[in-house]
């Protein structure tokens, strides 16, 4: 089995890669990414020069380049991870959102039909929902839940769920759609939450929250995500939407003292800072369908999927220390001051 991973030198692709290469032998994998401030040949250490591995740099949105490698290499299947995917870089600069998420998705579409593949997975989002209020714990993301987006990041993601699903129906096209929740783990670039977060504590930074804190997230350890695709591309329905969640919801100032605990060091580092522009409260979804369908179920507990995970950036500090002394440090000073 030959499959295309795009975006696979980012958090969940490179994650996903190393599950699929111990969960299926004999498998090629061909990794496609842009290498965008995001994505990192360091993150793919130990596979570059494996047998059935490729990477090729490369931008989704480029039709020749994609139609080409999609003629040599005949994949049974394109998974899409590739993707802008930082909410507060949206709120700051949408345009390269819209140009990746949608006209990639639609470029990638398009040279799989041309070539017949008979199989595409998009990697999708819960923020295509919107948000959930914080005192209705009772309310969950269905597949069926309307698409009611906040952020840029959001309304691009949504948009190209769309023309997946209008793909489908026009041309039959065998694609399908899972639409997880955050998830954490290894490798993950350092300007989202929980990264960030664990840095700045080794560091003995401050930890900066957004607002109260109140804000809720369901997380879901990255491999768990990653089983739940592999689930998707075998025994999935092509047309079908699959909700992924780890009915894990944390407050994120839950979390932040979670990782102070983890890494020994004092909550008073703990600073809120001002809210992020049309703040979403509440993610929390309902994975009956594919539990139902495709018997996935969340194997790692938060606990312990954050303890590996500390442990990770506690032992591969130059894997982070190289992107937090390079471009990032403009971002993090534009985002949270010089501090
Ligand atoms: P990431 O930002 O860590 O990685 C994205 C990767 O895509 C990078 O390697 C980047 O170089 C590459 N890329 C960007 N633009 C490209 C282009 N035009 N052509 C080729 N490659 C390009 O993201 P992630 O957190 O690993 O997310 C992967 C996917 O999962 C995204 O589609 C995201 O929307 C979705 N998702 C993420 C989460 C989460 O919590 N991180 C949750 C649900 C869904
Ligand atoms: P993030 O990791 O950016 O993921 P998403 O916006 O996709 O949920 O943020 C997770 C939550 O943490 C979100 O509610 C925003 C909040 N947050 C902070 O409080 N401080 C930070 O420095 C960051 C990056 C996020």
């Amino acid at each position: 089995m030959t499959l295309i991973v795009t975006g696979g030198a980012g958090f969940i692709g490179s994650n996903f890669i190393r599950c699929m290469r111990s969960a299926h032998a004999g498998i090629r994998i061909v990794c496609v990414d842009k290498l965008t401030y995001a994505g990192n040949l360091s993150t793919l250490q130990g596979l570059l020069d494996a047998p059935d591995f490729r990477f090729v740099k490369a931008d989704i949105c480029d039709r020749e380049a994609m139609s080409a490698l999609i003629a040599e290499e005949r994949p049974d299947a394109v998974v899409n991870f590739a993707a802008e995917t930082h909410v507060d870089r949206s709120i700051e600069d949408p345009a390269v959102f819209l140009r990746t998420n949608v006209l990639g998705v639609q470029t990638l579409m398009d040279c799989c039909r041309e070539h017949g593949v008979p199989r595409f997975h998009q990697v999708s989002t819960d923020e295509v929902y919107g948000d959930l209020p914080l005192d209705r714990p009772d309310l969950l993301f269905t597949e069926e839940t309307p698409i009611r987006t906040s952020s840029p990041y959001a309304a691009s993601k949504a948009a190209a769920d769309l023309l997946v699903l209008a793909y489908c129906r026009t041309y039959g096209f065998p694609a399908t759609i899972s639409r997880c929740s955050n998830n954490y783990g290894p490798c993950q670039f350092p300007e989202k939450m929980i990264p960030l977060i664990i840095i700045n504590a080794l560091a003995d930074k401050p930890l900066p929250v957004y607002g109260t804190g109140e804000n809720i997230r369901d997380w879901l350890y990255v491999d768990d995500h990653c089983c739940a695709i592999d689930l998707i591309l075998q025994r999935g329905r092509p047309g079908e939407v699959y909700n992924i969640g780890g009915h894990n919801e944390r407050r994120n100032i839950d979390v932040v003292r979670l990782i102070c605990h983890g890494v020994g060091k004092p909550e008073s580092l703990i600073r809120h800072v001002a809210d992020r522009k049309g703040h979403d409260l509440r993610y929390a979804i309902d994975p009956a369908k594919i539990h139902r369908e495709l018997g996935w179920l969340p194997q790692t507990p938060f606990e312990e999927g954050m303890r590996r995970t500390i442990d990770w950036y506690q032992h591969n500090r130059s894997w982070w220390e190289e992107i937090v002394s390079g471009e990032y440090r403009h971002y993090y000073a534009r985002m949270y001051g010089e501090g």
